[in-house]
């Protein structure tokens, strides 16, 4: 029976996960630690617009559970050692130098927080994997843990279980996805631990949706489910290429291909390009798994569908060039969006930071907008290694703003990198007037609406469609 949860890293996956938990399981007591205070303070802020993760809904949930059946802290040890289940959500980012560097995932966060767990945890425990993992991950964390059985200083009660519970959530619909995911998957070798797990899940999940697998087919399927979305991205994005020069309409081919039912019609959205936390590091680890066991041919495909990702950011990023007279060289730009997707403040691997540092190599300034994304992150984001963080927002190479209208003044051209809902709905009338003639929009996601009436003196450029 399990009454105490700790879940350790406060992140764009713990947070909302165990908010939803907290939601539909009251009987249960909920600690979510970090070891980032700022981060944990940000959870307990009485503004609930300072959460630490932008996603709808959630303060509405965080509003009913915290305090109550939920709670924030950086108490790690103490948490783990109260706690009958504890799951890892740390993070997992792709290892920047060494062995596999560039591919493999960097696991020094799931090591330490495994060893915080193996030195801190009483009696029987089960320690959930919830972040992406390589497989075979889990054969990490029982050694960790088994070797503190070992050592077990006279705590002769102290055993453990590893049950891997891939989360699904896609972020901007994360607590829709909690609330009614499509299954739910709980990999294991312990018939007792996997029951315990799903007995939580059951309090608001049909159980039909509860699918109980080995350890590594867990493991495995969480990496081929983003495989598979992110495949179906690039494939779209190549098509999209293959319109603009053709003269077909990718909105046409999306919703053509998309209506057979063998296919189905989502994830068929061109754009500039997959980002987000999970798509390019669950690949590179299908890659560097498939050459590890000597799979080349398997390896080099799944690689394929990260290279049309790079592809497509410097194809737009040319054609952007192009478009304004092969120059951007002191041009004044405004870039739309900075998250990954629309409806989260989460920036990694987005799509507009790639963008945007390819334009600022071409010497371009950019003034930049983005609904929930701070300006200090996008610095951040922006800096490279050889920068200081002072050097961009100083020499004016970027300028964050703080509305569409200001970020549009006076610029050359209009970047949407984001589908924001408010972009969708500009009066681009108003707006062109704002901007250096000729002006141009790009609509990187194909996203805006452009009514003939308002649109004069506007070029318009629209990814995968035959353009002026
Ligand atoms: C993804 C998976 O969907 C989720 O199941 C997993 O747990 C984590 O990774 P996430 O990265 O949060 O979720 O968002 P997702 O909606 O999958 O979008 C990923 C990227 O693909 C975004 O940059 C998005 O803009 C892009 N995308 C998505 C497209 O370009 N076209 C589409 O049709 C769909
Ligand atoms: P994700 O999208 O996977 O949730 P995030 O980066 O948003 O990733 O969150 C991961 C969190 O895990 C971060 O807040 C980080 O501080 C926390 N974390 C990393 N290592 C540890 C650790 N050893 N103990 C506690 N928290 C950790």
């Amino acid at each position: 029976m399990i009454n105490k949860i700790c879940c350790i890293g406060a992140g764009y996956v713990g947070g909302p996960s165990m908010a939803v938990f907290a939601y539909y399981c009251p009987d249960l007591q909920i600690k979510v630690v970090d070891i980032n205070q700022e981060r944990i303070e940000a959870w307990n802020s009485e503004n609930l617009n300072n959460l630490p993760v932008y996603e709808p809904g959630l303060d509405e949930i965080i509003t009913q559970t915290r305090n109550r059946n939920l709670f924030f802290s950086t108490s790690i040890k103490e948490s783990i050692a109260e706690a009958d289940m504890i799951f890892l959500s740390v993070n997992t980012p792709i290892k920047l130098k060494g062995l596999g560097a560039g591919k493999a995932s960097d696991l020094k966060y799931i090591e330490a927080s495994t060893r915080m767990v193996a030195e801190n945890a009483r009696n029987h425990t089960i320690v959930v994997e919830k972040s992406t993992l390589p497989v075979r991950t889990a054969e990490t964390i029982k050694m960790i843990l088994s070797a503190s059985i070992e050592n077990n200083n006279g705590d002769n009660n102290k055993t453990f279980s590893v049950l891997s519970n891939p989360e699904f959530l896609a972020e901007g619909t994360a607590i829709n996805d909690l609330k009614n995911p499509d299954r739910v998957l709980i990999g294991g070798e312990n018939d007792d631990a996997i029951e315990a797990l799903a007995s939580i899940y059951c309090k608001w999940i049909p159980k039909e949706k509860i699918l109980k697998t080995n350890l590594w087919s867990s493991e495995l399927s969480k990496l081929v489910a983003n495989a598979f979305l992110a495949q179906r991205i690039s494939s779209i994005n190549s098509i999209s290429a293959l319109c603009e020069v053709s003269g077909a309409d990718i909105n046409e081919v999306s919703k053509a291909i998309g209506t057979d039912t063998r296919i189905g019609d989502k994830f068929l959205n061109a754009g500039p390009g997959f980002g987000g936390s999970c798509f390019k590091k669950d690949i590179l680890n299908l890659v560097y798994l498939s050459s590890y066991f000597g799979l080349n041919e398997v390896s080099e495909y799944w690689n394929q569908v990260v290279l049309i990702n790079n592809w497509q950011q410097k194809r737009i990023s040319n054609l952007i060039i192009k478009k304004l007279f092969g120059t951007v060289s002191g041009k004044k730009i405004c870039i739309l969006g900075f998250s990954f997707k629309a409806n989260t403040n989460d920036t990694r691997e987005s799509p507009a930071i790639s963008i945007s540092k390819n334009l600022l190599e071409e010497g371009a300034k950019l003034l930049i907008f983005d609904p929930k994304v701070s300006g200090k992150q996008i610095i951040n984001d922006l800096i490279t290694k050889d920068q200081a963080y002072s050097d961009l927002s100083l020499d004016k190479s970027i300028e964050v703003c703080s509305s569409i209208e200001e970020a549009s003044k006076n610029v050359d051209a209009i970047i949407v990198t984001t589908a924001w809902d408010q972009f969708k709905i500009i009066n681009w009338g108003e707006i062109s007037k704002l901007m250096r003639k000729p002006s141009w929009v790009f609509d990187l996601r194909n996203c805006l609406d452009f009514k003939e009436e308002n649109t004069e003196g506007l070029k318009i450029w629209k990814l995968g469609v035959s353009n002026l």
